[in-house]
């Protein structure tokens, strides 16, 4: 068929496989353009479709050799129905990984439930033996608790006071004052049972109880800090809450990592255009800003060179692993950079929907959130007529 972009708001309801493709492809080339990183050798990834951990996966396999395992929730393709991008992507790269000889493989399924961690822990048991390291990255909006039933579902809500603040609209370009509500106790609580460490926690237990951690197996969960300006709705609002909960519990399990000789760390990233941010007030404008000074400065990064920069310059140098105050690795580090701050507070404060398409760069957002579907990538014909129907080659 000849898939077009059908965008609803913040999402896209359509995926074009020759895109994402394309952007596995691309991907994995950087990688490769980067060398070899002395890394991990068998790689569990949970949330492995999409942005960071799709990006951990892929340097894994391409920049460290690594088997890989991957767990996601996706929708597959059928007859005229595109599959979700992860989807997609995943059967991009595990076409890709396999021509290299390399084990990639793959389930689909609800990675906060017990079912899927069983099925996962015997999968590694049956192909891996064990795992070196496994990378955290699920982002969900909801999430049913395993144990109780409970269905959780996560907000972005300032805690305290209402917050008010530009936003954008990133297709319309209409910049407009948007006032959020403080959130609740109980939203406060549910945000932190979906997006808090206590799932991590639950995975790295299940792993190890069943000796499928390597000597040394190393955790890594990704967060997210931003500058004061998206503060009262990001850090100190109730997904701040869980990311400090994902922070602490990267302490408890490197207690029980302990006789192994593991470790859990928390990598602090750079805000970027992925299904979970582009749906969060505020961010996008910020983002806006954000690429337009680091493209300027020329210190834009992307989600693969973000991740390859992780490994290859923080978790696998061969040395000890550079940490900030809060025992968290930095690879927001140019994101954060004061120079860059100064600049963006200061296009904040002149942002309008007149001035927006000077100051911001408003396409780069656009281009970034078509990306993600596999829409707008340079070398892809669209009125071609392409099989929707795509198998992934690892699927369990
Ligand atoms: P994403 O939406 O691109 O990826 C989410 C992944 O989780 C996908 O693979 C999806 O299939 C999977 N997933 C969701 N629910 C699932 C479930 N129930 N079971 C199994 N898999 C499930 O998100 P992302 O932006 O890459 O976020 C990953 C992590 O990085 C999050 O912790 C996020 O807070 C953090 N982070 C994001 C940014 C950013 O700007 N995007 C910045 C710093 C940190
Ligand atoms: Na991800």
């Amino acid at each position: 068929m000849i898939i077009t972009p059908r965008v609803r708001g913040f999402i896209c309801l359509t995926a074009h496989p020759e895109g994402c493709e394309q952007n596995v492809v691309n991907q994995i080339n950087y990688v490769k353009s980067k060398g070899t990183v002395e890394g991990p050798k068998k790689v569990l990834v949970l949330g492995a479709s999409t942005g960071f951990g799709l990006a951990s996966r892929i340097t894994s396999a391409f920049g460290a050799n690594a088997a890989t395992i991957g767990v996601y929730f996706e929708k597959p393709s059928a007859e005229g129905k595109p599959g979700s991008p992860g989807w997609y992507n995943t059967a991009a790269f595990e076409k890709h990984a396999h021509a290299a000889g390399l084990y990639a493989k793959s389930i689909n399924g609800d990675a906060f439930s017990d079912e899927i961690k069983q099925k996962t822990l015997d999968l590694i048991k049956a192909d891996l033996g064990q795992v070196d390291l496994v990378i955290y990255s699920l982002a969900s909006p909801r999430r049913v608790h395993p144990k109780t039933g409970v269905v959780h579902n996560s907000v972005l809500k300032p805690i305290g006071q209402t917050f008010s603040n530009k936003t954008v609209d990133f297709h319309t370009g209409n910049v407009t004052e948007v006032s959020i509500t403080p959130a609740s106790e109980e939203d406060i609580d549910n945000t932190v049972a979906v997006m808090g460490g206590e799932d991590w926690a639950m995975w790295i237990d299940a792993l190890k109880a069943a000796d499928l951690l390597a000597p040394g197996a190393t955790t890594v969960a990704y967060s997210y800090i931003g500058p004061a300006l998206t503060e009262a709705v990001y850090r100190k609002g109730t997904i701040g809450r869980a990311k400090d909960h994902l922070e602490a519990t990267a302490f408890s399990i490197t207690d029980t990592l302990k006789d192994l000789n593991g470790k859990a760390y928390v990598s602090v990233n750079k805000a970027l255009v992925t299904q979970a941010s582009s749906a969060i007030p505020v961010i996008p404008l910020y983002i806006s800003l954000l690429y337009k000074v680091m493209k300027a400065k020329g210190i834009h990064e992307g989600t693969i060179e973000q991740i390859q920069r992780l490994f290859q310059e923080r978790l696998y140098t061969g040395g000890e692993v550079a940490l900030d105050e809060n025992g968290r690795i930095r690879i927001d580090d140019l994101e954060m950079r004061e120079d860059v701050q100064a600049e963006v507070a200061a296009l904040w404060a002149q942002a309008t929907t007149e001035t927006l398409p000077e100051i911001g760069d408003l396409p780069g957002y656009k281009t970034d959130f078509f990306h993600l579907f596999g829409f707008e990538v340079e070398g892809i014909d669209y009125e071609k007529d392409v099989n929707e129907v795509v198998e992934v080659p690892g699927l369990v």
